[in-house]
């Protein structure tokens, strides 16, 4: 058997509820593609702040470095919202990102048609999406000097947005080349008008953009992008953008699929290592009630088959038992509706199971 070690870090919140209908759903894709899959369990986020101290304890970035993939669930809650930021459970996100190399966010988001109505905006708003958000992930707003201090004048707080030139060459790079697996378009979005960060981006799209001739290039202001993504989100193919946009769009992105519960990611270096989690957060709201989506989280597991393990057949199987079960009328709450029979998370992640093999 295909011998894969795979890091499991639930984290808080529904978390582990979404996380370990993802396992159940490898565990049969094990099964029936012949792999042997490993599981190793490690704290992360709250979970390990209250266990250990610290939201990323060394034996868990040491375990996902190891890994050939790592499943990530979500992290933060109320509970530590007050936590100073270097003992906050979001840290730790940042923290393994960083550690691992994993710059390019890949988060793909496409309505399943079941789903058209579940969207707030107009059905032929909506029909025909298919784009992706590729955000950079180890750089910009969420990496740059940090300072809060007390002034004559009060107190005072910086953030710093930093990119170096082979930084933004890297994930564009990525866009280009991912455009070329799709329809062939890349939105580069930026604030050029005035942030000088941005300038710099502009410029390095604009130096690495004729090394892909067949791909078309257009650069669009980060607040258009917002107002275009629910004004016609069908014409956007591959949107690459810096940290702090790409989370705050592709969240926008998510409400073109119904459910922020849908949207899964892939967040991917040079390296061989790749980790995998839903867009959505901890759900703080929702956690302990067995009600969550688990599906983000799901064909996150489809996107590990597909970019740690190179099994697009696996991947596809997922994708596919993910749609029937959809076509079959099964919703979680979040997406329910009068015709529809509501299933728990564990009964969702059950019935994907059972598809997988039909
Ligand atoms: P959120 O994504 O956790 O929740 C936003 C809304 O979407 C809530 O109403 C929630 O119930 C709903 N939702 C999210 N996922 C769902 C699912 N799978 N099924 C059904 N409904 C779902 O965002 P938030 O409320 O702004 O943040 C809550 C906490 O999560 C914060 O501590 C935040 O820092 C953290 N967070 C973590 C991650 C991550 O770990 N990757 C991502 C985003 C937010
Ligand atoms: C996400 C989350 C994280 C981010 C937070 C929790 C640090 O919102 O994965 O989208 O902003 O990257
Ligand atoms: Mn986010």
């Amino acid at each position: 058997a295909k011998e894969k070690q795979i890091a499991v870090l639930p984290g808080d919140g529904i978390g582990p509820e979404i996380v370990d209908e993802a396992v159940k759903v490898l565990k049969r894709v094990a099964r029936m593609f012949g792999y042997s899959f490993t599981f190793q369990y490690g704290l992360i986020g709250g979970a390990a702040l209250d266990e250990t101290g610290q939201p990323l304890p060394e034996e868990t970035l040491h375990m996902s470095q190891k890994a050939d993939a790592v499943l990530l669930g979500a992290v933060g809650g109320p509970k530590w919202d007050d936590n100073p930021g270097d003992l906050r459970p979001e840290k730790a996100l940042l923290g393994i990102r960083k550690a691992l190399q994993l710059y390019a966010n890949l988060r793909p988001a496409a309505p399943h048609e079941q789903l058209i109505h579940n969207s707030t905006l107009k059905e032929e708003t909506v029909r025909g999406v298919d784009l992706i958000v590729v955000r950079e992930l180890t750089g910009g707003l969420y990496f740059g000097e940090k300072k809060r201090e007390r002034t004559e004048d009060g107190e005072v707080a910086v953030d710093t947005l930093v990119y170096h030139e082979h930084e933004i060459e890297r994930i564009v790079r990525k866009a280009f080349e991912i455009a070329r697996l799709r329809r062939k378009r890349v939105t580069s979005v930026d604030k050029a008008n005035v942030l000088e960060s941005s300038r710099l981006w502009r410029s390095v799209v604009e130096r690495v953009a004729p090394d892909y001739p067949d791909v078309t290039l257009e650069h669009m202001l980060v607040d258009n992008c917002a107002m275009q993504l629910v004004r016609r989100p069908a014409s956007f193919d591959v949107i690459v953008t810096e940290n702090m946009f790409g989370d705050i769009l592709s969240d926008e992105a998510a409400i073109l699929t119904g459910s922020i519960g849908m949207l899964p990611s892939a967040s991917l270096g040079d390296g061989n290592i790749g980790l995998y989690e839903p867009v959505h957060g901890s759900a703080p709201d929702i956690a302990g009630q067995g009600i969550a989506n688990p599906i983000a989280t799901v064909l996150s597991v489809a996107m590990m088959m597909k970019y740690s393990f190179g099994d697009e057949e696996a991947a596809r199987a997922i994708e596919q038992a993910v749609h029937k079960v959809l076509d079959a009328g099964y919703r979680t709450a979040d997406l329910a509706g009068d015709e529809h029979t509501t299933l728990t998370t564990a009964e969702y992640g059950d019935k994907i199971v059972d598809m997988l093999e039909k």
